[in-house]
């Protein structure tokens, strides 16, 4: 595979992930240049859709379940690995999106989203395209075992994204349910990230998946945190765009216990004006702080888990390091 200008790859390595891969040795930043070629060449050349998957690549992401592989991989991380990480990165791509296909989303990352730029037929059509590519690159490489892994993963992800739709506009959603639905979405393709990378070497995944799990929900938890606190400028989104969707998340969930009005919210009969007035009123109880005092405590535990996990030294520091990551960038 070739690799791009190292200009061009730290580019698209934002923070955290580049403090990872400035602490790490050299191999790091080599299997990530592989990876995002490798991803570039899995979404180039196919004709009409190849604008849109060339922007949808280069639209902000922050490639931190592929690094997650190779991270688990260790310096032994060789081509099995730049594939999960390809295929897992392209997972994610295809659910973000067909999820702003299902939203009706105008922005992410603070830039139109391809439904909104090339319209429901395109956007659907070119997430079924990222996620076939992901298993034809699995496959390619004859990785059988990382096909039934993701394969799995994918599986859950619908299935997540199902519930939400099951569970929208429901005021009687509870922690259960919300956290079911974040691992699923969000969880489950974090943990295969980290098991991909463990098997990658021939490892045994052991308990390496729930480190992936933890920080993907903690990931999950800032996420909603974010969709009430904003400000747009920063998570490029408006805020409230869960509520106006009818996603009922754990901000609301905590702040419906201490304020009665919220309690009774009709998601139904918001518009943008009333959204912002119920984002501030959750805000006002404190539940955001309780969400992210939450986060928090499930990247310690991912943290502590390491040693069960048997990871210890550099491969342990690096891995600390990209799960406090996820707290830092949304502090
Ligand atoms: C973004 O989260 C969306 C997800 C984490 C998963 C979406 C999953 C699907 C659409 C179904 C599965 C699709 C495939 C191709 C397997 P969010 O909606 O909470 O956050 P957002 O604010 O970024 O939209
Ligand atoms: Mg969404």
């Amino acid at each position: 595979m070739t690799s791009p200008e190292p200009e061009e790859t730290r580019r698209s390595l934002p923070e955290p992930v580049t403090a990872v891969t400035d602490t790490a040795g050299a191999w790091l930043p080599a299997r990530m240049s592989e990876v995002e070629s490798g991803l570039l060449a899995a979404v180039q050349g196919e004709g009409e859709l190849s604008d849109d998957a060339v922007r949808t690549l280069n639209a902000g992401g922050k490639r931190m379940r592929p690094m997650l592989v190779l991270l688990c991989a260790g310096p032994e991380a060789g081509d099995a690995a730049v594939r999960a990480g390809i295929a897992v990165e392209l997972v994610h791509m295809a659910s973000l999106v067909h999820d702003d296909v299902l939203d009706r989303a105008p922005l992410r990352r603070g830039i139109p989203t391809v439904y909104a730029s090339s319209g429901r037929e395109r956007a659907t059509s070119l997430g079924d395209r990222l996620f076939s590519t992901a298993f034809k690159v699995l496959v390619d490489g004859g990785d059988a075992d990382a096909v039934v892994e993701v394969s799995a993963t994918a599986v859950d992800l619908a299935r997540g994204e199902l519930k939400q739709r099951e569970g929208a506009f429901n005021m009687q959603l509870d922690e259960e349910e919300y956290f079911e639905r974040c691992g699923l979405k969000t969880g489950r393709l974090f943990e295969a990230a980290c098991v991909l990378g463990r098997t990658s070497t021939g490892g045994d995944p052991g308990p390496i998946g729930e480190f992936g799990h933890r920080i993907g929900l903690a990931f999950q938890l800032l996420d909603d945190v974010l969709d009430i606190a904003g400000p747009p400028e920063r998570t490029g989104k408006a805020r409230g765009t869960d509520l106006l969707d009818g996603t009922v998340t754990l901000p609301l969930i905590i702040a419906a216990r201490f304020d009665p009005a919220l309690a009774a919210l009709d998601l139904r009969a918001l518009d943008e004006e009333t959204a912002a007035i119920a984002c501030d009123r959750i805000e006002a109880t404190g539940a955001l702080d309780e969400v992210r005092a939450r986060a928090i405590a499930l990247i310690e535990e991912a943290k502590q888990g390491l040693t069960d996990a048997g990871i210890e030294s550099e491969q342990r520091e690096l891995l600390e390091l990209i799960a406090d990551g996820v707290v830092l960038r949304y502090s």
